[in-house]
């Protein structure tokens, strides 16, 4: 079994890499991928840089040219839900990009022709998740992630997502990496631990909890590995 797992950002898969400690470097298409292996299941590592384009070209790149078969994806998000901290843990149930807008045509926030809003994550990984949650005694919410190539630091902007697309956290990539996964038939998991609230102090919060927060998901993310 060949599993995926994938950042946006440095810190979010130095924790990875710092665990696993030997690691091939893979160089291809202006990215570096790692690969290890643990407990019998092959691993290919990588962080995309931020963003819906560079997260659909490594998503894309490690089921088409290293061949995963699962994909799990680890970092740091925006609460909208006021009921998530920073450092709480959240895992997608379904994600929508809510930067797409041809609302013009008369179609919904986030909806092309021949997609759909949301795009629903691997129930199964769903279910392992609640599972290390429950058995690790940590506090995981499932709930809905709206993507788009914004770092939201606005108190309007963020309410608007959070109604618009019933979301409980905002972030940069998940929903690009959900229709690569959907669409090649892997699936996947989109795990994100809160490191600021998406209000106006998210820079400020974001760069205090970037470090902390990924080290969480990341740590999840190796409990994960220990069940699959
Ligand atoms: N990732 C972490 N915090 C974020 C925010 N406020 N907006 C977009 N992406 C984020």
């Amino acid at each position: 079994m060949k599993i995926a797992i994938m950042g946006a950002m440095v810190e979010e898969i130095t924790p990875l890499l710092e665990f696993f400690g030997k690691y091939e470097t893979i160089e291809h298409a202006k990215n570096r991928y790692y690969t290890t292996s643990y407990k019998g299941m092959d691993l290919v590592i990588a962080y995309s840089k931020i963003g819906k384009v560079n997260a659909s070209l490594t998503a894309s790149t490690l089921i088409e040219k290293f061949g995963a078969q699962k994909l799990l994806f680890s970092g740091v998000a925006g609460a909208l839900n006021p009921s998530l901290k920073v450092g709480d843990l959240l895992v997608a149930t379904k994600l929508a990009q809510h930067d797409l807008d041809i609302t013009a045509f008369g179609h919904p926030h986030g909806y092309v022709p021949e997609g759909s809003v949301y795009v629903e994550t691997d129930k199964a990984l769903t279910s392992l998740a609640k599972k290390v949650a429950f058995a690790q005694k940590i506090p995981l919410l499932e709930g809905i992630i709206a993507t788009g190539d914004q770092f939201i630091c606005d108190g309007v902007k963020k309410e608007w997502i959070h109604t618009t697309f019933n979301a409980d956290a905002t972030e940069m990539e998940g929903a690009s990496v959900a229709v690569v996964c959907d669409a090649l038939n892997v699936p996947f998991c989109v795990l994100r631990a809160i490191s600021d609230a998406a209000d106006m102090d998210a820079g400020f919060s974001f760069d205090e909890f970037l470090v902390s927060s990924a080290k969480e998901s990341a740590q999840f993310i190796i409990a994960m590995l220990d069940e699959l």
